[in-house]
């Protein structure tokens, strides 16, 4: 597997894991708006076990698309995680956890960022397993009816100072 940067060539790929992932997705300019301004901090987990032949396209299995906090409220320059996923043939591989560390890690030693911060639902079990016991974010607050479907959210933080 082939742990790599976002490349815009990817986007749709990028796309369609997302879209068979989660309900929550985005336009094409979105990811392209990720990949220009920061091209750091986006990732994609790559299939590579099995050839392929010349000029198709890669096996994307999983990707996290992430950013900077543009005009941050508390004045703090932290990153964000827009959209984490991994489809179904490839979890419980450690492909979450990477591709989480190597933008954070990207975050902290390109944009000297402070914290990196995320949603996620309150009932999503396993991505509160890795975010909160494999990697250290903790609990900030609740939003009440984050998502279009009235779920609430928890609103997460991990400090980035003890990376490296
Ligand atoms: N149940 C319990 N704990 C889990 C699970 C699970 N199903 N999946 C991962 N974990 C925890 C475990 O502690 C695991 O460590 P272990 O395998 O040593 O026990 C740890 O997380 C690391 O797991 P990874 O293998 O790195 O995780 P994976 O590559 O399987 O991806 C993910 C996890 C991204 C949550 C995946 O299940 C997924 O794509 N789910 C659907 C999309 C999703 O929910 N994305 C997150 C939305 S929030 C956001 O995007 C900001």
């Amino acid at each position: 597997m082939d742990i790599r940067v976002l490349r815009p060539s990817d986007i749709p790929h990028v796309q369609l894991a997302n879209i068979t992932n989660l309900p929550e997705n985005y336009f094409c300019k979105y990811y392209l708006y990720h990949a220009m301004s920061w091209p750091q901090l986006s990732y994609v987990a790559v299939d590579v076990s099995r050839p392929t032949p010349p000029h198709s396209p890669p096996k994307i299995v999983g990707y996290v698309l992430a950013k900077m906090e543009e005009e941050p409220l508390d004045g703090v320059q932290h990153g964000h995680i827009t959209s984490l996923s991994v489809m179904r043939t490839h979890r419980r591989l450690g492909l979450a956890e990477k591709l989480m560390r190597q933008s954070q890690l990207a975050m902290l030693e390109t944009f000297s960022a402070h914290y990196v911060s995320l949603h996620v639902r309150v009932s999503n079990v396993a991505a509160l397993r890795l975010y909160r016991d494999t990697l250290g974010f903790t609990n900030e607050k609740t939003e009440k009816a984050y998502y279009a479907d009235g779920e609430d959210a928890f609103s997460m933080r991990m400090e980035l100072s003890g990376l490296k």
